[in-house]
């Protein structure tokens, strides 16, 4: 769905910190954008990202898991909060929860995720540490298409980071999140821009079905 000027109405999905939602609040933010944060949803009362929202003048809901029986009424309660600002793209910026499959259904080829690997490689939690222990050259992030296959959708676009000598998971970590935000505004923009989508199971970009993801950020 637009909002009233035309731009991509986008719902930010968050957990914790936030940081990944803060890139996208500053992208939008530029008059060039073509997409705005219509809300901004937690299921996390504490989490960090909930002030940035508050702090852009963003509405925001929580739907606390905690409070649920089981994972398809918290999905249906998401949906509905969800459901509620009328986005065109619902987008995972850290967002915690393993997602039932009527709930991915919905938002077929209009949920985006951003998981810290290169995937396939590491899906998952302790990415960097696996990566680590796995002795990897170059690390890095993906977006992706959110399927049911758990980190397993179609990847649109990866940012690369070598892996130094000396680095700990911190180190690491740090160094692909500050990529990260460079990399999820970028492919939030081309979706915004109809450049991007998913169709017959894979992520397009320009008319062309992708055969491997494009790199970040030329
Ligand atoms: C980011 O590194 C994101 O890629 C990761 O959580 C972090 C959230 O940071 N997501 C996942 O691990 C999803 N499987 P942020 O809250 O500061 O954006």
């Amino acid at each position: 769905m637009s909002t009233t000027d035309g731009r991509l109405a986008v719902v930010v999905l968050v957990s914790g910190s936030g940081s990944n939602l803060q890139a996208l609040i500053d992208a939008a933010a530029s008059p060039a954008s073509r997409f705005c944060i219509t809300g901004v949803i937690s299921n996390r009362p504490g989490a960090l990202g909930l002030q940035r929202a508050v702090a852009a003048g963003i509405p925001t809901r929580v739907v606390d898991h905690t409070l649920f029986p089981d994972r398809h009424s918290f999905d249906a309660a998401l949906a509905e909060a969800i459901d509620g600002f009328s986005p065109g793209l619902v987008v995972l910026a850290g967002f915690m929860r393993i997602l039932t499959s009527d709930f991915v259904g919905r938002y077929a080829g209009r949920m985006l995720n951003i998981h810290p690997s290169l995937l396939p490689e590491f899906q998952g939690l302790h990415t960097h540490r696996r990566a680590l222990e796995a002795g990897v050259r170059e690390h890095g992030a993906s977006v992706h298409f959110v399927t049911d296959e758990l980190d397993g959708g179609p990847v649109i676009a990866q940012v690369r980071v070598a892996v130094k000598t000396g680095d700990d998971e911190a180190s690491l970590a740090g160094r692909v999140l500050a990529r990260e935000h460079e990399l999820l505004p970028q492919v939030v923009g081309w979706f915004a821009s109809d450049r991007v989508a998913l169709r017959d199971g894979r992520a397009w970009l320009d008319g062309k079905a992708l055969q491997e993801p494009v790199e970040c950020c030329a």
